[in-house]
């Protein structure tokens, strides 16, 4: 390398968004990259590495190299303060040049690799796969064994034969609505990148879905109170996606929030500012025991239920709200959750008008 590329050594290193730290044959730091010094701000040249960096596998890698036993030595360490970080990590010694002091010079240098997010989507991706089995295994299990009845001790009872076989189609149905929910769910995760282009009158589309879910409402005592223009407020849209976000923020308003035996469902155009210019405003709003503040943060993940066994009885899988942030994510949009207990929860989607990029 000539003098002018090694001078912009330390700008290269600089660039590169994983941590690069040299040290001294005595481990004191000699150079930190700035994604170094993002991921360990404490971290400053002079000072022994062990001042911020405790790992025992680490120190002993770098003693391995210094101690020339191998050139190379890689590893992981794992951080829990302030949050719990997976870093795996490379030492590799460095031959001092002949013109520096032996005891300050860069004897080896440590290349990491932040693997949290990475570990963070594996575990994501285990749990949805045991969750989903988990779904589907319930109402089979229910299925097989009234299969066995049916066979056996009830093979001569039509009373309870009508019985179980209604009690098996519903499990069946249940076990359909997961596989389309999944089916949907991924579908619109392939998508996201696409945003959808055609001109959807979102007021429209909303008072179709309200009309469906009347007799839903009216078997349960929930009356709607609806707040949509009278103009058009037309969006870039997906019909059907949009008829999903619609259909499960007012379902769940109702099954959720049946106790306040109202639900308010309003669209309105959202004054322009600079941060959000040009979007509408679609809410639902139930009066019913709200969520615990724990949960919200968590609604939107697949699978996630406040309350599993009173959501399954009504039908639920889990995924409505996650495919509703997925669809949401797709048109561009915001999905915001707001819950008081005692008080209701409110649903508050935020799209861009047609024609806004
Ligand atoms: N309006 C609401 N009030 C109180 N809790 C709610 C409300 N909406 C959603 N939740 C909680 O959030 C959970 C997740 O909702 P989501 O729509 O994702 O699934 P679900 O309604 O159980 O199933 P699905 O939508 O597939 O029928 C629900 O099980 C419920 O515990
Ligand atoms: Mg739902």
């Amino acid at each position: 390398m000539d003098g002018l590329q090694s001078a912009l050594l330390p700008e290269v290193l600089d660039a590169l968004s994983d941590p690069v730290i040299m040290v001294d044959g005595r481990k004191v730091v000699t150079f930190a990259n700035s994604a170094s010094l993002t991921a360990w701000p404490a971290l400053t040249r002079g000072t022994p590495l062990s001042f911020t960096l405790r790992a025992p596998d680490l120190i002993e890698a770098i003693d391995d190299v210094l101690a020339a036993k191998v050139a190379a030595s890689r590893g992981t360490m794992t951080e829990r303060l302030p949050v719990e970080r997976l870093f795996e990590f490379q030492a590799v010694g460095l031959t001092a040049s002949a013109n520096a002091s032996p005891r300050t010079a860069p004897a080896a240098v440590l290349v990491f690799r932040d693997l949290t997010e990475a570990r963070r989507l594996e575990s994501m991706r285990v749990d949805f796969v045991a969750n989903a089995s988990h779904e589907l295994r319930t109402p089979l299990a229910s299925l097989l064994g009234f299969i066995e009845t049916l066979q056996g001790p009830a093979r001569n009872d039509p009373h309870a034969q009508s019985r179980f076989l209604d009690i098996m189609r519903e499990q069946g149905r249940r076990m359909a609505r997961l596989i389309d929910d999944l089916l949907s769910l991924s579908r619109v995760e392939m998508s996201e990148h696409r945003r959808p282009v055609d001109k959807v009158d979102f007021g429209v589309l909303i008072r179709q879905v309200v009309d469906t879910l009347r007799p839903v409402a009216e078997e349960r005592r929930v009356a709607f109170h609806i707040t949509i223009p009278d103009l058009p407020v037309d969006v870039n849209g997906d019909h059907d996606e949009l008829m999903r976000v619609v259909e499960n923020l007012v379902e769940n308003g109702i099954k959720y929030g049946q106790s306040g035996q109202k639900v308010d469902v309003e669209l309105t155009l959202h004054e322009p500012n600079s941060d959000h210019p040009c979007e509408c405003h679609f809410r639902v709003r139930d009066y019913g025991p709200g969520i615990p503040s724990e949960h919200l943060p968590r609604l939107t993940e697949r699978f996630y239920r406040v309350d599993a066994s009173a959501s399954r009885e009504t039908g639920g899988t889990g995924l409505g709200l996650a495919i509703v942030k997925h669809i949401v994510n797709r048109h561009r949009g915001r999905l915001i959750i707001e819950s008081e207990l005692g008080s209701g929860s409110t649903f508050h989607v935020y799209l861009p008008l047609h024609g806004i990029k």
